[in-house]
């Protein structure tokens, strides 16, 4: 970020009229989010980076070198920010980039915990070298949810060394989710430590408070995390503002609570000066349909919200929690000149977007294209299982039938313990068909241990299709579901095949696929192109009869620790409440 100490004597000049501008924005409604006024017939003169000036004329700004936007009938809003947000998966930082910046949303705030939880430093390092030179300001933070239970857990994580490390590095500002708010209100010595070199360093920590209230609340927020993005209602949220935290109202690929907290908090006058919005993660398929925080803007205008003050949401909020209201967040001088041009507030539709003045999007079209930068290759080489998966890996020995635990899906994030009785035939317990129960494996896909579980699955639906995945939270695991041994390997080896992705089949054939090389959390694809791919993924489980309308999420949930209540890992199935595994197989019959 350009420091305000190298070219404030710049702005100085413009702003008095005795310099040029480099560009003048003339004549625009400005969107005030210090006052929440609409400021009819504003100029805002631009001198290298930044604002110089915000007012009725900046014609004495005007030279023979400034570029003038005539912009009368247009409002200019501040560049909106998403504060909590991962681009290290489904397509690569840059693509996301863009894309974001074509929403007018100029600074993402990313949480690279999946990347880290494949490749550690070095995976964070390639990360941030893949958002260097994106159209919208990338900030990261350094994950701090990994590992996301030290018991059960095999994903990489970051020592403390490579923690201070990575702090020292542009743009890294502080400590990512701090996943699980038990381990900070049990004083678990090591998060204990952890927190204290942030607070040490004066570091951002965001937090993860989910299902948390009372005096577990006030503990976590008493250790010094002041943000959360779990809320899912009213009640939670207002709950966290009372003690002076940060809210960011989700709303994105995996939840959308905006409305909720936003409607409560209108219809009953809350300050909102402590509410952000961020999408915690959007997927192509969303990206498309509905937007990103630009779509959070049209949600809180239709919840009630004043628009000028969804902007301040949108924007100057989430730059003051960051600590960074000096250069961004508003449009005012002194402030970076990241900048979007709307038709119309309410609508929030990017027409034009300027990041550090420089103009990144024109009439609705990136102003150059995304230039892609090729990963090394050992980002290709991740996954080191595949080619010898068979269906014999999935097969579960009981010569007189079993009663076996089951995962029971009550959605596609959603888990409760159940149980079935299986028959068995030629030895091995029979799924899929009128049984109603699927199989599910996690296999050790970083090639350190070869380990791999078996479990069985109930209410996804009379499953003629598998689905298979590498990218899964956060263990290192390639994630199959499906109705027989067979289909799920040939699911398996396609989604392996290549250094990773997603793969359904359907009749012991491929029938979808999304390519994700990097890491095996991300495509090289354009987003567009990601977007139909993973649209075919979903449809093709439709179509085989998935009750679910993402299947995608099925494998990338499974192993996810920090969710209750049943978990598989490829050590096994856990129980996450009871921190205890359990086993798939609950006894054989005779
Ligand atoms: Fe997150």
């Amino acid at each position: 970020m350009d420091a305000l100490a190298s070219s404030f004597r710049a702005l100085n000049a413009v702003a008095m009229g005795e310099a040029h501008a480099g560009l003048v924005i003339r004549g625009a409604a400005l969107a005030n989010v210090y006052t929440g006024e609409v400021q009819e017939g504003t100029d805002i003169a631009v001198a290298g980076s930044r604002v110089a000036y915000v007012g009725p004329d900046a014609s004495r700004a005007i030279g023979p070198g400034t570029r003038v936007r005539r912009a009368r009938g247009l409002f200019a809003v501040p560049g909106m920010a998403d504060p909590h947000v991962h681009i290290d998966q489904l397509v690569m930082p840059r693509e996301f980039a863009a894309r974001a910046a074509l929403r007018g949303v100029t600074s993402l705030f990313a949480d690279p915990i999946d990347v880290v939880s494949v490749a550690g430093a070095r995976g964070l390092g390639e990360f941030l070298r893949q958002c260097e030179g994106a159209a919208a300001r990338v900030f990261s933070v350094v994950p701090g949810g990994l590992p996301v239970d030290r018991r059960f857990s095999t994903s990489r994580a970051l020592t403390p060394a490579q923690e201070a490390a990575a702090l020292r590095r542009d743009g890294v500002i502080g400590l990512g989710e701090v996943f699980s708010w038990t381990r900070v209100t049990s004083r678990d010595p090591a998060t204990m430590r952890q927190l204290a070199r942030m607070l040490g360093e004066g570091c951002v920590i965001n937090g993860h408070t989910a299902g948390a209230s009372g005096r577990k609340l006030q503990a976590y927020v008493a250790s010094g995390i002041l943000s959360c993005h779990e809320p899912v209602d009213y009640a939670q949220a207002i709950e966290r503002l009372r003690l002076g935290m940060w809210v960011m109202a989700r709303e994105g690929s995996i939840r959308r609570d905006l409305r909720a907290i936003v409607s409560e908090a209108v219809a009953r006058g809350i300050d909102t000066s402590r509410l952000m919005f961020c999408s915690d993660g959007v997927n192509p398929v969303d990206m498309a349909a509905h937007g990103h925080i630009d779509h959070c803007v049209r949600e809180a205008a239709r919840a009630g919200m004043d628009p000028v003050r969804a902007y301040a949401v949108a924007s100057r909020n989430a730059f003051d929690y960051y600590g960074m209201g000096r250069d961004l967040g508003g449009i005012g001088p002194g402030r970076l000149a990241d900048i979007v041009l709307v038709d119309d507030l309410a609508a929030a539709r990017a027409r034009d977007v300027y990041v550090g003045g420089r103009e990144v999007v024109r009439d609705r079209r990136l102003a150059a294209p995304v230039r892609a930068r090729r990963p090394p290759a050992w980002a290709a080489r991740t996954v080191r299982v595949g080619p010898a998966i068979r269906a014999g890996d999935f097969e579960v020995r009981a010569r007189g039938g079993a009663e076996v635990n089951t995962i029971s899906m009550a959605t596609e994030i959603v888990t409760r313990m159940g149980s079935a009785t299986l028959e068995s035939r030629g030895g091995l317990l029979v799924s899929g068909g009128r049984t109603g129960v699927a199989r599910a494996a996690a296999i050790d896909r970083s090639g350190r241990t070869g380990a791999r579980a078996v479990a069985f699955v109930e209410g996804m639906g009379e499953l003629e299709g598998a689905i298979a995945s590498t990218w899964t939270f956060h263990e290192n695991d390639l994630v199959v579901v499906g109705p027989d041994p067979a289909e799920m390997a040939v699911a398996a080896r396609a989604a392996a095949a290549g250094g990773g992705g997603i793969a359904v089949s359907r009749g012991r054939r491929v029938a979808a696929r999304l390519p994700m090389r990097f890491c095996g959390i991300a495509s090289a694809l354009p987003m567009a192109e990601a977007a139909s791919r993973l649209e075919a993924i979903d449809a093709e489980m439709a179509a085989a009869g998935c009750r679910f309308g993402r299947a995608h999420l099925v494998p990338l949930f499974l192993p996810f620790l920090a969710l209750p209540s049943v978990r598989l890992l490829h050590s096994g199935l856990v129980d996450v409440r009871a921190r205890r595994r359990v086993p798939a197989v609950a006894h054989r019959l005779k």
